[in-house]
């Protein structure tokens, strides 16, 4: 930059001094120095003419040169801001798309998450129910257990009433029946502690007696034992009876080993055994096989109907028995039947 204001002034400074010799020489008529001094003028203004143009060339052209970086610049900017812009617009796309799917999961958790709610509120309904109906059964089971020692007079320990054993209420329920219908023959499958609460019935009602089939012969023995120590023995036979596989209608099954004509006409009948651990549907050929030996109007009375084996063996009795007729649950756990036939 320096150089080139020098060397302006210099060019200046020499251009002034040859007009100014021009003039002189003009003017002094010294015409020959004057055409020379003219001369060098136009060449000097003719060098400053081609040197103002070389410099306007090369302005052009850098000026040229900036605009094409400048267009290529801007074209650059608009492709990193096309390109920029169509990144945005992906990522955006992809945010609203995991949105999306985080908003059906959430959705999704939220219904499974009232689903479970929905449920563990009906299983605490269910539970509170079943409390409140063991609450129900525990004070009636109390109060017939109460009735039962009020009504006879036990002449020994009694057995425990629970677990395996028919409920207070079951054995109330039983007892009355016994003793309202005076019955001649009780037939029991399974023994225990019905068995003694039975020939007390039957004692007390004066006649009648019960056989009472049993499988297991420790329980033979026990319930045989109980019998005497509360001098039972005569109105209650406990015979030892196998289970070995039984036809039935519905195929084999392992049941009582015993002969139906070697017991006589069944007034009441109570299914108890044999007990589930045995077989599906343990208790079903009770009626297959028991059926003809009942008389009319008997009553055919089954405890654990609360439990699904039960009540599919009891609907396999009713289909197969039109004589039967359903009575319904008489207390707890326990449904009875009525033979209809005449
Ligand atoms: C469901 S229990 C029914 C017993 C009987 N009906 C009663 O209410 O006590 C069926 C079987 O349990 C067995 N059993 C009898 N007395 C028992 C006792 N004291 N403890 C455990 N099992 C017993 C016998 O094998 C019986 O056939």
């Amino acid at each position: 930059m320096a150089r080139r204001t020098t060397r302006a002034w210099v060019a200046v400074a020499g251009t002034s001094v040859l007009v100014v010799g021009a003039v002189a020489a003009a003017a002094l008529e010294a015409w020959a120095l004057a055409a020379v001094g003219g001369a060098l003028l136009l060449a000097a203004c003719a060098f400053g003419l081609l040197d103002v143009r070389r410099r306007q060339q090369v302005v052009s052209a850098q000026l040229r040169a900036l605009r094409t970086e400048l267009q290529g610049q801007t074209e650059q900017v608009g492709e990193l801001a096309r390109s920029s812009s169509a990144g945005h617009d992906a990522t955006l796309a992809r945010l609203a798309d995991s949105e999306q799917k985080l908003l059906r999961k959430l959705d999704a958790v939220s219904e499974r998450m009232d689903e479970r709610n929905r449920r563990t509120a009906s299983i605490v309904t269910g539970v509170r129910k079943q409390v409140d109906l063991l609450d129900g059964h525990l004070l009636t089971d109390v109060q017939a257990l109460d009735q039962l020692r009020a009504r006879y007079s036990p002449r020994a320990a009694l057995p425990r009433v629970a677990g395996w054993a028919l409920s207070p209420s079951a054995l109330l329920y039983l007892l009355e029946t016994i003793e309202s219908r005076g019955p001649g023959l009780v037939v029991e499958c399974g023994s225990g502690t019905s068995t003694l609460w039975m020939s007390y019935a039957l004692k007390e009602s004066g006649g009648g007696r019960l056989i009472a089939l049993e499988h297991d012969a420790t329980y033979v023995e026990k319930t045989r034992q109980l019998l005497a120590e509360h001098g039972l023995s005569e109105w209650a036979e406990v015979r030892h009876a196998p289970l070995v596989s039984t036809p039935t209608p519905r195929g084999d099954f392992p049941w009582y080993d015993v002969d139906p004509s070697s017991l006589g006409p069944i007034d009441l009948l109570l299914v108890d055994g044999p007990p589930q651990a045995t077989g599906r549907h343990a208790r079903y050929p009770a009626m297959p096989v028991l059926h003809d030996t009942l008389v009319p109007g008997a009553l055919v009375v089954l405890d654990d109907v609360m439990r699904k084996d039960e009540r599919e063996a009891m609907s396999y009795w009713l289909e197969e028995h039109r004589d039967l007729d359903d009575l319904g649950r008489v207390v707890h756990g326990v449904q009875a039947l009525a033979v209809t036939r005449n």
